[in-house]
């Protein structure tokens, strides 16, 4: 029996690459040359698209093509694709939630601790050949036990970096579109407080909210100026949630303490004075990066491929309206 053509834009781990060929017959794209016109081409004769958040499937693509019948995305986060537009073409565009939760909190929290306690800045110190000595006053931090870590955005990961601060004794504050209940907030041992406050009050902020045009920069000039000097920033969110000029101004300025990045504006391309600072730890987008979890979130982009061209819904929708 003849298997469904798919487009699929880079390689996947064993495992996933193994059972998308149990299913279908996959065109792998030239990793070197992918643009939008090369995956319209590449779509033409082709039912379906499994592609990454570095792809960008915005209306163009989908109205050229409009006869496949899902885009699977290998990521939790899909702004890198127009879902209104794929809506309105009712294709079925699917993500890979919850996996990569556990993973994702561990690098934001490494991250934290990279920053308060000047980790990179220090190895590089002492790897160029300048450390001749222990210091009383060498590359002083900022303690993290005890200290108050303000979570934007509770979700899954926002969620996951809470146990982890608790092994710290952090006292968490968190700011949320939606309100916890409050079962589930004294659970989690966390408390709630106004936007503003949580920048206020807080000597690490962790952004965890998805990005959207609502949360486009909801970190900018204004809410540097609500930070604590001595505060660290942490995204592992999406880089455009922050306005890197607004960040770098306010590093530059001693309006904040530190960053901790592994998401940027326009990524691949990083802010050059955010390269130039000793006081950021930057990262290149490796939040979900372990062996494991990128299985789990290939894999999992794999069966929703495959539950739609089975014709049946897949298990992760974005756009479930389009099976009302
Ligand atoms: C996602 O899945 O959205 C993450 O950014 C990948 O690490």
């Amino acid at each position: 029996m003849t298997k469904p053509r798919i487009l699929l834009t880079h390689q996947l781990p064993p495992k996933a690459m193994s059972l998308l060929d149990q299913h279908v017959d996959a065109e792998l794209m030239d990793s070197d040359t992918i643009n939008q016109s090369a995956i319209i081409e590449g779509l033409r004769d082709k039912e379906a698209l499994l592609c990454l958040l570095t792809e960008t499937i915005d209306a163009e693509v989908l109205s050229a093509s409009s006869h496949i019948k899902v885009v699977a995305n290998v990521a939790v986060g899909f702004n890198n694709i127009d879902v209104d537009k794929a809506t309105a073409l009712r294709i079925p565009v699917t993500n890979t939630p919850g996996v990569l939760t556990e993973t994702s909190a561990d690098l934001a929290f490494g991250l934290l601790m990279a920053s308060a306690r000047r980790i990179v800045e220090s190895e590089k110190y002492l790897r160029s050949g300048q450390w001749h000595g222990w210091g009383i006053l060498q590359f002083l931090g900022t303690d993290i036990y005890d200290s108050t870590l303000g979570i934007i955005g509770l979700g899954r990961i926002g969620k996951a970096l809470v146990r982890r601060a608790r092994g710290f004794n952090m006292k968490v504050i968190y700011w949320n579109r939606t309100r916890l209940p409050e079962d589930e907030e004294s659970a989690l041992g966390i408390t709630y407080a106004p936007f503003d406050e949580v920048l206020r009050q807080s000597d690490f902020v962790s952004v965890h909210v998805a990005y959207n045009n609502e949360t486009r920069h909801l970190l900018s000039h204004r809410e540097f100026e609500q930070m604590k000097s001595t505060a660290h920033i942490i995204n592992t969110a999406r880089g455009p949630i922050i306005d890197e000029n607004a960040l770098v101004e306010a590093l530059k300025n001693g309006g904040i303490g530190g960053a901790g990045l592994d998401v940027f504006e326009e990524e691949p391309k990083v802010h050059p004075e955010l390269l130039t600072m000793d006081n950021v730890v930057l990262l290149p987008h490796i939040g979900s990066a372990t062996i494991a979890t990128r299985t789990k979130m290939a894999t999992m982009a794999v069966k929703n491929l495959v539950a739609v061209l089975e014709g049946k819904r897949p298990p992760n929708v974005v756009n479930p309206e389009i099976y009302d």
